[in-house]
């Protein structure tokens, strides 16, 4: 009937990634993968262990470079840029194996991420230290603030990562496996957590093996397989499909 007034706007597009293809000695890790991911966008990443789903982030972050396709941050072409300045652009991301600053304590750690995000970072070590003890707190590691960062086990280094991350003021934030190790109450809190940090207006790549944060979080969920795009979509249709079941979770049984 009236054809004009239903058109719902365009979300606008922040990265792109068009058939992105990683090798390691002849070896496909991912496969010809493309995805866009619209501004303030959740997008989860699920797939079994060696799915690809970490190299994919190692390209968008700038650590690994594709063998093939192109990858698109606000329309321009990236392939060619540091990680570091893919930083400023407003980039950062989580590491799954964490490194954090041998010596270094929690709130120093973090204040690197200040000191090396958006725009080229704060500029003061003072400034910097502000923004880290905010996110130190907001990350629930508030009291480990002045803990050494080595020290630290293994749910509280993967809240050192994601406080490192946030404190570069990203655009586009990519989490790898934020979650392992949680226990149900804590996954709960990390999910309400990445829910405060979208309605900041970030952009999210989530990778996760905990279904239900999935479930919750994700506006869109989409499965690798050997290194293939298997299936994207709706959560909810994405997590029935039998071909997602079989080579996911099926696998994570045995
Ligand atoms: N630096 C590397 N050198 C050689 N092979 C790698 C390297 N990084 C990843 N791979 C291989 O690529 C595949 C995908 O790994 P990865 O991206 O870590 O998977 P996931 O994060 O989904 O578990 C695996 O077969 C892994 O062994
Ligand atoms: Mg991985």
């Amino acid at each position: 009937m009236n054809e004009v007034a239903n058109v719902a706007p365009q979300a606008k597009t922040i990265m792109e990634a068009r058939g992105i293809t990683k090798r390691f000695q002849g070896l496909v890790s991912v496969d010809k993968v493309s995805f866009s991911l619209a501004e303030n966008e959740i997008l989860g990443l699920i797939g079994p262990n060696g799915a690809g789903k970490t190299t994919l982030v190692n390209m968008i972050g700038g650590t690994l470079k594709p063998n093939e396709g192109d990858l698109l941050f606000e329309g321009e072409r990236i392939n060619d840029v540091s990680p570091y300045r893919r930083a400023h652009l407003g980039i950062a991301r989580t590491f799954q194996i964490m490194k954090p600053f041998p010596g270094m304590s929690v709130l120093e750690n973090v204040a690197v991420g200040a000191l090396f995000g958006r725009d080229g970072g704060e500029k003061s070590m003072a400034k910097a230290r502000e923004i880290a003890r905010e996110w130190i707190t907001f990350t629930g590691l508030g009291q480990r603030m002045d803990a050494h960062a080595d020290a630290l086990g293994g749910p509280d280094r993967k809240r050192l990562e994601f406080a490192k991350a946030l404190a570069m003021g990203p655009k586009l934030l990519l989490l790898d496996e934020v979650m392992a190790g949680l226990n149900h109450v804590e996954v709960d809190e990390m999910v309400e957590l990445i829910k405060k940090i979208r309605a900041r207006g970030v952009t999210l790549l989530v990778i996760e093996h905990v279904i239900k944060a999935i479930r919750s979080l994700s506006d869109r969920v989409m499965v690798l397989h050997h290194g293939e795009r298997i299936a994207e979509g709706d959560p909810a249709l994405v997590l029935a499909d039998p071909r997602v079941v079989e080579a996911y979770l099926g696998k994570r049984r045995t």
